[in-house]
């Protein structure tokens, strides 16, 4: 075990030189912050590259500029980005939106947001969301053993092979935030991923003392309460399939340890023969969208997962089975995927009514409009019809159904709808290359990576 860790180490700590050079760019914006006119007390460096948590390549630095809890929501706001604009002359930047604006911008090859926010004495009297970040850092830094920022690493790593990290839309997982306090309750990578394989349908970590029993307040399958906030729990993003893959692949680790879990396993990507094999054998029908840019990509994610779900839920009140449905977006393209049991139904449909001696409701059941082809007669005590189907092609249900949303969809998805269609299994392969190609291959192979 020992010798896997470090080989994996190797490959996901931080060179020395990143690290001074990270270093070197956070003093710099420092004194330049200092050396400011304006109302902010100081800089804080927050997020995982404060507390040497991060992995290898990752050049994001969170920078928080810090102001006193007095200051109204308005001027906080306009100094931030004042302040913002000012480190970032003569570099890229642009605002971003989370609770308030800020700045986020690039200087050599670092993404740097400088953030406001306010000096609070504890995490629960945030103003905003964001204020409890620097007490994350604060807590952590005092909290962490400096061996388990490499054990911290470790897992990130794990998590992110495995395809559970990161508590956007997208990944539906854990933060990073999320995992440092993981290795701080159990200890070590060993021991988080010994805890993780035990976890049952529910679980609650409690790292501090808490004043109420939280357990009940969350709707989640796991509850990790924020240690500078108990109102808040850390992996709410995590979704129950996630939760689940997260015990399965530490199940599957501890037996059987490998790197693959870290990396992914090397996807032998299908051939377009192989690919056109498959898909003589099964039934696939996809609805193509482009990736809107008019509201923030995160939002996007949750709009699609919705849609994907509203447009199954359409095929199957349409009597379509759907045996699975998938997702895929590079962010701009959108493949809306759906496996059937069958692309068209048949014309005529048995319709079992009420027992043919119930004689009000057989009046009802045959009242009904329909095309009637055989039938009414009676089998089993039941009456039968056999009707016409009006609709027997999934194209033409899920065509409706497109044509319809793209009307009323909401911001963002709508936009990105407006040159929505439905395509054909035979369009699937004009596809089949890049990016989605090696999704296809994942999904047709049915497999997690780590299997
Ligand atoms: P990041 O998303 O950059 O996470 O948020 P991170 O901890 O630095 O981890 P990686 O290594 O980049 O993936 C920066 C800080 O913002 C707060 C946390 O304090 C985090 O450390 N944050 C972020 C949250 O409180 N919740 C979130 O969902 C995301
Ligand atoms: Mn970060």
């Amino acid at each position: 075990m020992k010798a896997l860790y470090s080989r994996i180490l190797k490959k996901i700590t931080p060179s020395k030189k990143e690290l001074v050079e990270e270093k070197k760019l956070v003093d710099l914006i420092r004194k330049n912050v200092n050396k400011m006119e304006g109302k902010h007390s100081h800089l804080e460096w927050c997020g995982s590259s404060a507390r040497g948590t991060h992995l290898t390549g990752d050049k994001d630095l969170d920078l928080f500029v810090m102001f006193d809890k007095n200051l109204s929501a308005h001027e906080l706001e306009e100094e931030g980005l004042r302040i913002g604009k000012e480190v970032f002359k003569g570099h890229k930047w642009e605002t971003a939106y989370s609770q308030h604006p800020y700045i986020r911008g690039e200087i050599n090859g670092f993404e740097v947001e400088i953030v406001p926010g306010y000096v609070v004495s504890s995490g629960a009297e945030k103003q905003s969301a964001v204020d409890r970040t620097p007490f994350h850092n604060k807590y952590l830094l005092k909290r962490m053993k400096v061996s388990q920022r490499q054990e911290t690493r470790l897992l990130k790593q794990f998590l992110k092979g495995i395809g559970a990290y990161g508590a956007d839309l997208k990944n539906q997982a854990l933060p990073g935030y999320g995992v440092e306090l993981l290795v701080l309750y159990y200890g070590s990578f060993d021991k988080t991923i010994k805890a993780i394989s035990k976890w049952k349908e529910k679980t609650v970590i409690k790292i501090e003392k808490v004043k109420r029993d939280v357990s009940e307040d969350f709707i989640a399958p796991l509850v990790l309460i924020d240690s500078v906030d108990e109102n808040r729990n850390v992996a709410s993003a995590l979704s129950v399939e996630q939760y689940n893959k997260m015990i399965l692949a530490a199940q599957k680790f501890l037996k059987n340890p490998s790197e693959k879990f870290f990396f992914g396993n090397k996807l032998d990507e299908w051939s377009v023969e192989k690919v056109k094999e498959a898909l003589s054998k099964r039934e696939f029908i996809v609805i193509e969208a482009d990736f809107p840019t008019n509201i923030l990509p995160d939002l996007v994610w949750g709009q699609l997962r919705r849609y994907l779900r509203k447009a199954a839920t359409h095929m199957e009140e349409n009597d379509f089975i759907i045996k699975r449905s998938a997702l895929w977006s590079d962010e701009k393209k959108i493949f809306f995927m759906y496996e059937l049991n069958a692309l068209t139904l048949p014309k005529v449909q048995k319709v079992l009514g009420p027992p043919a001696t119930d004689a009000e409701n057989v009046k009802k059941f045959l009242a009904r409009k329909r095309k009637i082809i055989s039938g009414p007669r009676e089998e089993n005590g039941r009456i039968v019809i056999e009707a016409e189907r009006e609709k027997t092609s999934a194209a033409l249900v899920l065509r409706e159904f497109v044509e319809e949303t793209k009307k009323n969809e909401k911001k963002g998805l709508k936009e990105g709808l407006a040159h929505a269609k439905v395509l054909p299994e035979s369009e699937i392969l004009k596809h089949y290359k890049g990016t989605f190609a090696e999704h296809f291959t994942k999904y047709l192979e049915g497999k997690e990576i780590f299997e």
